[in-house]
């Protein structure tokens, strides 16, 4: 029988407080929205969600305050059957809260109050020495302290454990920590940022991966949205084109595409293998409202992988 990939993820969870609206208000502008939704978020969280629906056991290293909105993310965390040993509840701060305005077109705008994830530090990275080396594959992002990504990827290498790191939300991080990830995954501002590379095209997101590559990543997997993904190592670099499918809500794709990559990694697939996988999963999120809510589960990505077809929401 074959093993399931073990995936840890060092993140953030959040509480979504979601809003849609006709079109994003512009600075200064007030816009009336439609009924208000609360659902599971949070960079962290939401890739473990989408590597435990997509097939792998996982555990979550993450901190949630002593509140309602802490509870009921843990209660999530039992349903998914993710590890929670590592989840702290921290007394001194809330839980961390997202403020999400989400576009007819399925565009969205973020603003995160961090609450208890600002405090998750080196020292519950130590705490969760046996859970990140017990992994197949870590996953990191950038919504908690940098020194405890820092943290993180040292603890990963001791381990020999290799690390996805998805630089999300956009942050200056060193090529020091950069090149210490396995598999780099930036959207496109993101990958802007770190390399000042303006992106408009596949051939700037080519030259932007190429950057990142010259600062030693390994693997750099430029997420480009209806553009479809820019895979690039040192051997091969291609367009990996995208689903097409009628968007909805674009919130958590990226995480999704990040939960399910750990998994198809974990499993021993080839790259391209492992990020058309990445984006099956990905393509279905973007059909469904909300960050955790929408994450599918691996039948529904293999159906999509093999058929082209989205089954209808649950
Ligand atoms: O990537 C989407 C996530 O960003 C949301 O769930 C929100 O909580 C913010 O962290």
């Amino acid at each position: 029988m074959k093993r399931i990939p073990r995936i840890a993820v060092v993140g953030s969870s959040n509480t979504d407080i979601i809003l849609r609206v006709r079109r994003l208000p512009r600075p200064g502008e007030t816009v009336l929205g439609g009924a208000l939704s609360i659902v599971a978020g949070g960079k962290g969280a939401n890739q473990a969600v989408a590597a435990a629906r997509a097939g792998g056991q996982v555990a979550l290293v993450a901190r949630v305050g002593c509140d309602s909105f802490g509870r009921a993310a843990l209660a999530g965390f039992r349903r998914d059957r993710i590890e929670a040993r590592r989840i702290a509840r921290d007394r001194a701060q809330p839980s961390g809260v997202a403020l999400i305005c989400v576009a007819a077109d399925g565009q969205n705008s973020i603003a995160v109050a961090p609450g208890a994830n600002a405090c998750l530090s080196p020292a519950d990275i130590r705490r969760a020495r046996a859970q990140l080396a017990r992994a197949d594959w870590i996953l990191l992002q950038l919504e908690i302290p940098t020194e405890t990504v820092a943290a993180a990827l040292e603890a990963a290498a001791a381990a020999r454990v290799p690390v996805i790191l998805n630089p999300a939300p956009a942050s200056p991080l060193a090529p020091v920590l950069l090149r210490q990830a396995a598999v780099l995954t930036p959207n496109e501002t993101e990958a802007e940022l770190l390399t000042g590379v303006r992106i408009r095209s596949e051939s700037d997101a080519s030259r932007a991966g190429r950057a990142l590559l010259d600062l030693g990543v390994p693997v750099v997997l430029i997420t480009m949205g209806t553009r479809g993904v820019w895979v690039g190592t040192r051997q091969m670099q291609q367009q990996a084109p995208a689903f097409r499918v009628r968007p909805v809500d674009t919130t958590a794709a990226g995480d999704v595409f990040n939960g399910a990559l750990a998994v198809a990694l974990a499993e021993g697939r080839p790259l391209l293998d492992a990020v058309r996988f990445a984006q099956a999963a990905a393509a279905i999120s973007v059909t469904r409202p909300g960050a955790q809510p929408s994450a599918p589960r691996r039948r529904e990505i293999v159906r999509l992988e093999r058929t082209g077809q989205i089954q209808p929401a649950r």
